[in-house]
C-alpha cells in the first residue's frame, strides 16, 4: 500500500486550495527555495503525523524540495482535508488518511508511516513517538530525532524524558516563540470561533462563552471571543492565568459556576474531564459544547451520552443530546478539536512561521541529531529569531536597530543613569 485516501478525483481542487495557502506562506516558500537549491535533507526518510490541510501540504512541498522522502499519516480521525490528501497523492507523496476514519485505520496509517523505517518522525500529539516507543522499538536505531507540533505533545514527550524513557531527540517546536506566540493564540483564537460558526452558525454577540484553560490557546480564544461580543467566562486551574484572565477582564470563576450561565462551551486545557456530568446537570436549554485542545478527552463524553435520553445529529458536526429533564445540550464536532474538524484549522500565515519552524526543525536534525541527548529540545534562539525577521519582512514592515550608543548602554553594568 503506498497510499490510502478517499477519493483521487478531489486532487484538482485541492491542488487550487494548496496554491491558495501558499500565498500567505512566504517563509516556508523562501525555505524551500533555499532547500531545492542546498539538499539539506537529502537521503532522509520523514514519517510526518500531521493534520492533512493545505498548509501541511506546503510543508510537505518543502521538506521534499529539500530532498527528504516523505510519507503522511493524520494526526487526528476528523481532521483530513480529502482534497488535499488527493492533492499529495497526485503529486507522487505518500499519504495514509481519510477524514472521518475510525481509531483502526487511524492507526493502520500510522503503522503504514512507520513501515518505511523513517530516520525523522514529525508529530502533532505524539502520537507517532509514543507508537514507536510502545510497539516498535525496533525501529529506534533508524531514528536520528523527532519534531513535535503541539503543547499535548510536548507535555507528553516531556514526561517521557522525564522518566528516561525516551529513547531519541525531539525537537519540540511548540517551544519556539515563533510557533506559540502566534499559531497557539491567534491561530487557536481564530479558527476556534470559525469551527464553531460554521458548525452552528449562531450569533456570538451577547452570549456568554466559556473558555476552559488561559494558556496561549485559551489567551487567544477568550480574545477572538470578546471580539465578537461575547461575554467572556474563563475556568482555570492554576492560580497565576486566572489572576491573569481576571485582569485581562473576563469573569473567572469554578466550572460548576460558569455551567449554567454559559451559551457555548469550549475547552483548551490539554486536561481530561475538565466538562463533565456534574456540569451536564447545571447547563441550561440549548447550551453548546464543543472543544479545541488536542485529544478529544477534555467533554466527558460518555457520561453525556449515559445522561441523555434520545440524541440525533442535527447538522454536520451538531449533535444534540436531551436530557431526561427535556434540557437540549449540543456537542460539536464529536468533541474533537473543533476548529479543524468542522473548519479548515488555523490560518495560512500563522501555519507559515509554524511549519517555517518544522521544516528548520528537520535541518537541524540532520545536522545535530546525534550529538543531542534524548530529551525534549528547542530550536537555538537564532533560528526562532530569524523566521521572526522573515516574517516582518514578508509583511512589509521594518523595525529599528539599536544605535551604538544603545547597545553600549544595555551591555554595561556601570552607566546607571
Ligand atoms: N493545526 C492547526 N491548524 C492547522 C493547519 N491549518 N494545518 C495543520 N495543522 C494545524
Amino acid at each position: 500500500m503506498d497510499h490510502d485516501i478517499k477519493d483521487i478525483t478531489l486532487a484538482a481542487a485541492g491542488k487550487l486550495r494548496i496554491e491558495w495557502a501558499e500565498r500567505s506562506m512566504p517563509v516556508l516558500r523562501m525555505i524551500r527555495e533555499r532547500f531545492s537549491k542546498e539538499k539539506p535533507l537529502s537521503g532522509i526518510v520523514l514519517a510526518a503525523c500531521l493534520h492533512v490541510t493545505t498548509e501541511t501540504a506546503s510543508l510537505v512541498r518543502t521538506l521534499s524540495a529539500g530532498g527528504a522522502k516523505v510519507y503522511l499519516c493524520a494526526s487526528n480521525p476528523l481532521s483530513t482535508q480529502d482534497d488535499v490528501a488527493a492533492a499529495l497523492v497526485s503529486e507522487g507523496f505518500n499519504v495514509f488518511s481519510i477524514k472521518g476514519e475510525d481509531t483502526e485505520t487511524y492507526y493502520k496509517h500510522i503503522n503504514a508511516c512507520l513501515d518505511v523505517k523513517p530516520n525523522i518522525s514529525m508529530d502533532d500529539g505524539a502520537d507517532l513517538v509514543s507508537s514507536i516507543h510502545s510497539k516498535r522499538q525496533d525501529l529506534v536505531k533508524n531514528i536520528i530525532g523527532g519534531t513535535e507540533e503541539t503543547t499535548t505533545g510536548v507535555i507528553r514527550l516531556k514526561s517521557m524524558a522525564d522518566s528516561n524513557v525516551l529513547l531519541f531527540p525531539v525537537i519540540a517546536v511548540n517551544d519556539s516563540n515563533t510557533k506559540h506566540f502566534f499559531d497557539n493564540r491567534y491561530g487557536t483564537g481564530q479558527s476556534t470561533i470559525d469551527g464553531i460558526l460554521r458548525a452552528t452558525n449562531r450569533l456570538l454577540a451577547g452570549s456568554w462563552f466559556v473558555v476552559s484553560g488561559y494558556g496561549w490557546c485559551g489567551r487567544g480564544l477568550a480574545s477572538r471571543a470578546s471580539g465578537m461580543g461575547a461575554r467572556v467566562i474563563v475556568t482555570e486551574v492554576d492560580p497565576l492565568r486566572a489572576l491573569e484572565a481576571a485582569m485581562d477582564g473576563y469573569s473567572v470563576m469554578p466550572m460548576a459556576q460558569a455551567a449554567p450561565v454559559g451559551d457555548f462551551f469550549c475547552t483548551v486545557t490539554g486536561d481530561r474531564s475538565v466538562i463533565r456530568k456534574e456540569h451536564f446537570e447545571l447547563m441550561k436549554d440549548g447550551a453548546i459544547v464543543s472543544n479545541s485542545g488536542h485529544f478529544n478527552v477534555e467533554i466527558d463524553i460518555e457520561s453525556l451520552e449515559k445522561l441523555a435520553v434520545t440524541r440525533r445529529i442535527i447538522r454536520d458536526f451538531v449533535e444534540e443530546f436531551t436530557m431526561p429533564d427535556g434540557r437540549r445540550i449540543t456537542l460539536l464536532g464529536e468533541g474533537r478539536l473543533i476548529n479543524l474538524a468542522a473548519a479548515e484549522g488555523h490560518p495560512s500565515s500563522v501555519m507559515d512561521m509554524s511549519f517555517a519552524n518544522q521544516a528548520l526543525a528537520s535541518e537541524f536534525l540532520v545536522k545535530n541529531g546525534s550529538t543531542l541527548s534524548k530529551k525534549v529540545h528547542k530550536l537555538p534562539d537564532h533560528v526562532d529569531n530569524e523566521i521572526a525577521k522573515l516574517k516582518l519582512e514578508s509583511m512589509g514592515i521594518r523595525i529599528d536597530t539599536l544605535t551604538p550608543e544603545q547597545e553600549q548602554y544595555l551591555n554595561s553594568w556601570q552607566m546607571g543613569t
